[in-house]
């Protein structure tokens, strides 16, 4: 609202504020460009607990085919456990950190004191949104894993794609107008948040 008074009121400067001020419901088009590619992933090794993960959502999946598999919260809330990143429902920040360092290649470990930073960035945001929505903690799925970690797990993600390193960012057109639009259009925790 405020930065379209502002264009309207200077119209020389119509032309800039328009590039920056995206309509949210409408994303750019980005020639199937993947965005995904644009902060490079760290090389991280942590052994068989990736595979030990997808067989247990894999798992679910023809355990029960009433239920949708959940993969996409069940994933993160095994990989956090497995880990020791997260125990009785609570992410060990502590945990995060020593993991990251002894997992993370050396050569990336930029990357981790950013990721450690985007960790207690959507940790403080969601711990916030849950105090003033009165959630003790968010009701755990029929399979019986929580989806605080898949929210965790997603913000974690967005916010390092907004804070990448500049020697882990692909300084291309559709990477810095995705993060433009994602700054604009998608604040923290970047995830929708369930209301109980
Ligand atoms: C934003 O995009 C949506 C979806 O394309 C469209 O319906 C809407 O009119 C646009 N709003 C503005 C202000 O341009």
């Amino acid at each position: 609202m405020q930065s379209s008074i502002i264009c309207f009121g200077f119209l020389f400067l119509l032309l800039e504020c328009s590039q920056a001020a995206f309509n949210c419901s409408a994303p750019p088009n980005f020639n199937n460009f993947d965005i995904n590619t644009c902060c490079r992933t760290p090389e991280l090794d942590m052994g068989d607990v990736p595979q030990k993960c997808h067989k247990y959502v894999s798992g679910l999946n023809s355990a029960n085919s009433k239920y949708p598999s959940f993969a996409h919260l069940c994933y993160p809330d095994c990989i956090y456990r497995e880990t020791g990143a997260m125990s009785n429902g609570k992410i060990r920040m502590e945990r995060v950190k020593q993991y990251l360092e002894e997992h993370v290649h050396r050569r990336d470990q930029d990357m981790v004191t950013q990721i450690v930073r985007s960790f207690e960035s959507c940790l403080s945001n969601v711990k916030g949104h849950m105090k003033s929505s009165n959630i003790e903690s968010y009701k755990v799925l029929p399979h019986g894993c929580s989806p605080y970690a898949g929210i965790i797990y997603s913000c974690v993600n967005a916010e390092t794609f907004l804070h990448c390193p500049p020697k882990m960012w692909k300084n291309e057109r559709p990477c810095n107008l995705a993060k433009e639009f994602a700054e604009q259009c998608n604040p923290l925790p970047h995830v929708p948040l369930p209301s109980s």
